[in-house]
Order: structure tokens, then C-alpha cells, then sequence
């Protein structure tokens, strides 16, 4: 177990915040770490920020979650990792499509250059808008406060897809099904960013098993081509006892 101490705290929406923490590790975007809350529990989180000062980017959802949100400057923060196989780089003009906290682990792929579709429930949710050159964003909210009213899909009906040399995708898995279902004819280079419940991080418990791949030493990032041959994405996901169970269609 690694562990580091809390230099920066930023409160990124009302129920979002990074935490930067000193950690010489090399690197690159999409890869995770396993942060442990002794008493709690150990959850999977991406690397948002991959310089000397690393940083983590938090939603709180449950209790190991919300007690990282609730983390001050001094803490002590323990973690295992990097893991997971990185977002493959191109030269050339890219598209990241975030939905909700998946910003987090797009983060570190943004450039003067990116365009971004940022969709999230409310304009407060939305997250690192701020990265982009002013035009090179477009945000969708489920409640329209801000942006195109609508799901992360709605933000790409508007552009020119093939002109990107790569689009990647991080979000909630009905949020990518979507994307997929709306790219999946049309000719554009893709890499997803899966999420699935975890345990090991490092391909021994098999309980982030998807059609036979271990999303945390296959992926969390798999690309279109993989996708497509996935019976299991977007339809099934295993709880925590192992049960397979459907998710809405
Ligand atoms: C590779 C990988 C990278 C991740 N990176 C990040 C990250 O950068 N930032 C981040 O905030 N989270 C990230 N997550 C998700 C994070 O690990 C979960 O939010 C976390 O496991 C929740 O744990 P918990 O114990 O707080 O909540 P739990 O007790 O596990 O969950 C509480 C409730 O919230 C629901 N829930 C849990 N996770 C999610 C979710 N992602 N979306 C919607 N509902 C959910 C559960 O179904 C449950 O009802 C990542 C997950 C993976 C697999
Ligand atoms: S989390 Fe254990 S094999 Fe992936």
C-alpha cells in the first residue's frame, strides 16, 4: 500500500472534489488507482491530474465515496496502482465525451486543441468545462440549466465526427451505450472507458468480468472494435455477491 499526504483540496461542483496529493509515479490518462478508507472500504478512482502532484477527482455516492469527499488538506490518503491499461494517444484533433464524474478520467487527455461534449444532471454538475477553449465545448444537462437540454448523445448530433482523428468516451454505462449505438456506423477511431465493480484491481477476483475480459487489467479503456463484440456492455453487470443482473434497456 502506498500512501501520500493531502496538499489541495478544490470543491469542483457541490458534490465533486479533487484531492491532490505528491506521488512521483509515471502515469498516463485512464489508468486508476485503488484508494482504501480504513474501516470503510478500497474503490477503483482514475488519475485526473498525472503530474509530480497527482490528483483524484471524487462523486460522492456511497459511503467510501462521500468519507474521500469529506478528506482535508494534511489527511493521510492511501492507494494502490496506477492500474489499468491507458487511453492509446493520437496526433491529431480528439473528442472526449464526459458524462458526469467520467470527466475526471478525461481530464488528463485535454489539450488547447480538444473539443468536449460535457453532459451531466444540472449545470452545477458539470464538470472542468473551464478546460476548454472558449468554442470547444458543448455542455448538455438532463434539466437544461445549461446547454443543450438532453443526454451526452444530444451535444453530438451537431458535429462533424469523422473530421476527429479519436473520440473517447467516459461515463455511466447507459450514457456510452448510447454513444456507441449513435458512432458504431459512422467512421470514427473510439476508445471507452468501462466501469464495473472491483475488488483486486489486478485481475485475480474476476468480479469486473466482461465477456471474458477483466475490466481492470484488460481495460477500463476498450476500444469501439472490442465494444462491438460485447454481448455483456450496456446490457449486464455483476453485483457484489457475483450476481449477473440486467440493466435497464
Ligand atoms: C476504473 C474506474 C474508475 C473510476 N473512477 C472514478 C472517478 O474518477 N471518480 C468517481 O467519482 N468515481 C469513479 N469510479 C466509480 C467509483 O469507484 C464508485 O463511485 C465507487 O465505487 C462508489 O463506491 P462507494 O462505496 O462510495 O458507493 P457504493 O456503496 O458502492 O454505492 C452507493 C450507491 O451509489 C451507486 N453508485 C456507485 N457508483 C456509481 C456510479 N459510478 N454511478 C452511479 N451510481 C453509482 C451504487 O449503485 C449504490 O446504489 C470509477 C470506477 C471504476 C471502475
Ligand atoms: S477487480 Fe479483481 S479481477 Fe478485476
Amino acid at each position: 500500500m502506498i500512501h501520500s499526504t493531502i496538499t489541495g483540496i478544490e470543491r469542483v461542483s457541490p458534490t465533486t472534489v479533487s484531492i491532490r496529493f505528491p506521488w512521483e509515479a509515471a502515469v498516463l490518462p485512464g489508468q486508476f488507482i485503488m484508494v482504501w478508507i480504513p474501516g470503510l472500504g478500497e474503490i477503483p478512482i482514475s488519475l485526473s491530474h498525472i503530474g509530480d502532484i497527482k490528483g483524484i477527482t471524487i462523486k460522492s455516492f456511497g459511503p467510501t465515496s462521500e468519507a474521500l469527499t469529506k478528506m482535508k488538506e494534511g489527511d493521510r490518503i492511501f492507494f494502490r496502482g496506477p492500474y489499468g491499461r491507458p487511453f492509446t494517444q493520437v496526433k491529431g484533433k480528439i473528442l472526449v465525451v464526459g458524462g458526469g464524474s467520467g470527466m475526471a478520467g478525461l481530464l488528463p487527455l485535454i489539450n488547447s486543441d480538444t473539443v468536449g461534449v460535457v453532459s451531466a444532471r444540472t449545470k452545477d454538475e458539470l464538470l472542468f468545462v473551464d478546460r476548454f477553449l472558449e468554442g470547444n465545448v458543448i455542455k448538455v444537462t438532463d434539466d437544461g440549466s445549461a446547454g443543450i437540454k438532453g443526454i451526452a448523445v444530444d451535444g453530438l448530433k451537431g458535429l462533424d465526427l469523422q473530421k476527429f482523428t479519436k473520440m473517447y468516451i467516459c461515463g455511466p454505462e447507459l450514457m456510452l451505450r448510447s454513444v456507441y449505438r449513435y458512432i458504431r456506423e459512422i467512421d470514427v477511431d473510439a476508445e471507452f472507458s468501462l466501469e464495473r465493480l472491483m475488488k483486486c484491481g489486478i485481475g485475480v477476483c474476476d468480479s469486473c468480468s466482461i465477456d471474458g475480459y477483466q475490466l481492470c487489467r484488460d481495460g477500463p479503456t476498450f476500444s469501439k472494435k472490442q465494444i462491438s463484440g460485447m454481448h455483456e456492455f450496456g446490457a449486464f453487470k455483476l453485483t457484489e455477491s457475483g450476481k449477473r443482473i440486467a440493466l435497464p434497456k
